[in-house]
């Protein structure tokens, strides 16, 4: 006969309340399976499997109504939620790790009597979010060579060159002397041996004298700062000539032309100006030039599988791009949900016909030069 667990050996073992144990059979999150003779509640193994991926959810920080919804997913076995629950806690260790480190370096300052800017104190959840992604970022973000062609060709004939938002070094130009400037440290750390020197900084602020280097580039980063209208006069500042990789979020060019926001996560478009792009363009003086995604891109940023949809239903390739982070939890596992439903019924194939042929698309993206 199946072993059953009391909920008060449960709750000791788990160490929660039994309190906690009630509520969660009250709301229908845990229901135990059985009762004992006497009649309290007792915990199957499949109970107990469920009420460990509900405790690990709650300790992600995930609303009980969230975890209702994830533990619920009918399309995930019990090793699927391991490997996400894996995943966030590696997220989760990352983020804390550089919180702790935003932290020292904030006490050494007060030690020293340094002043901290309330910038500074802020930093660890802004532009420190790659501090808790950069962990899965060299994974799947590499130089995809048909685009860099293209971002190489517009630094013209620029001898030093500035990578802003650098990252892991992506699309640095061979042959020119290049100098980064990247403010995450576990970016910095990710840097491959022999790449350029790169500088702790932030592009709001860059610590170069003006017109520094031949041409200043920033590639999929602008979106990330603080204030990206100073950063790109920044950039103006210390270069001749600039160069920006970034998107056209307005309605005709991104929203509706790729079907992963359209279909599956409007969030995104939410998280988005449609006036962005304008704005900086108008920011620096600058025109801006389409960049096709070609179907098979190398570099996993978010729409680089347009044409391959099987991919965003993997952690490690949606762990890399930052907006499945800032839609939350909840829009992540739902868009995630609905493509594996589309994928297996058929309709995704058949709401994106038009794809199949395609060498590259355009999807919005667009280089910025100035
Ligand atoms: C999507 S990654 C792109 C990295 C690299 N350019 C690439 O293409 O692989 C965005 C980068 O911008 C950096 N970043 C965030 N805020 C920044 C800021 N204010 N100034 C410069 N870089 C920033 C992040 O730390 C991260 O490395």
């Amino acid at each position: 006969m199946e072993q059953h667990l009391t909920v008060g050996r449960v709750a000791e073992l788990a160490g929660v309340s039994v309190r906690t144990l009630h509520h969660y059979d009250e709301i229908g999150l845990v229901r135990p399976s059985a009762r004992t003779a006497a009649g309290y509640r007792a915990y199957s193994a499949g109970d107990v499997e469920r009420l460990r991926q509900v405790l690990a959810y709650r300790r992600l920080g995930f609303g009980l109504r969230e975890v209702a919804d994830v533990v619920d997913d009918p399309s995930a076995d019990a090793a699927a939620h391991l490997r996400r629950l894996r995943g966030l806690l590696l997220e989760h260790r990352d983020r804390a790790d550089a919180m702790a480190a935003a932290i020292d370096r904030e006490l050494e300052a007060r030690a020293k009597g340094t002043a901290v800017t309330p910038e500074e104190q802020l930093e660890m959840f802004g532009a420190r979010l790659y501090d808790a992604i950069g962990g899965a970022y060299p994974a799947t973000r590499r130089t995809d060579s048909r685009i860099a062609a293209q971002v190489w060709d517009a630094l013209g004939d620029a001898r030093t060159v500035l990578n802003v938002g650098a990252g892991t070094g992506s699309y640095e130009p061979p042959g020119r002397d290049v100098t980064a400037v990247e403010p995450s440290a576990v970016m910095r750390a990710l840097r491959p041996e022999g790449s350029a020197p790169c500088v702790a900084a932030a592009a709001e602020s860059l610590p170069f004298e003006d017109q520094s280097f031949d041409a200043a580039m920033a590639f999929s980063t602008v979106p990330h700062w603080q204030d990206p209208v100073a950063g790109l006069r920044e950039m103006q500042r210390v270069a001749r000539r600039v160069v920006v990789f970034t998107y056209d979020p307005s309605e005709f060019a991104w929203r509706r032309r790729f079907w992963l926001t359209r279909d599956y996560l409007p969030e995104a478009g939410g998280l988005a100006d449609a006036t962005w792009l304008p704005r900086l363009a108008d920011a620096i003086g600058g025109r801006a030039e389409p960049v096709l995604i070609p179907w098979d891109c190398a570099d996993g940023f978010l729409e680089a599988y347009w044409r391959r949809p099987e991919a965003y239903l993997e952690e490690h390739v949606r762990r890399a791009c930052s907006v499945w982070t800032r839609v939350g939890p909840e829009a992540e596992q739902r868009a995630v949900r609905s493509l594996r439903d589309d994928l297996a019924s058929g309709r995704w194939a058949e709401r994106n016909r038009d794809l199949v042929g395609l060498g590259s698309a355009e999807l919005g993206l667009r280089l910025l030069v100035a």
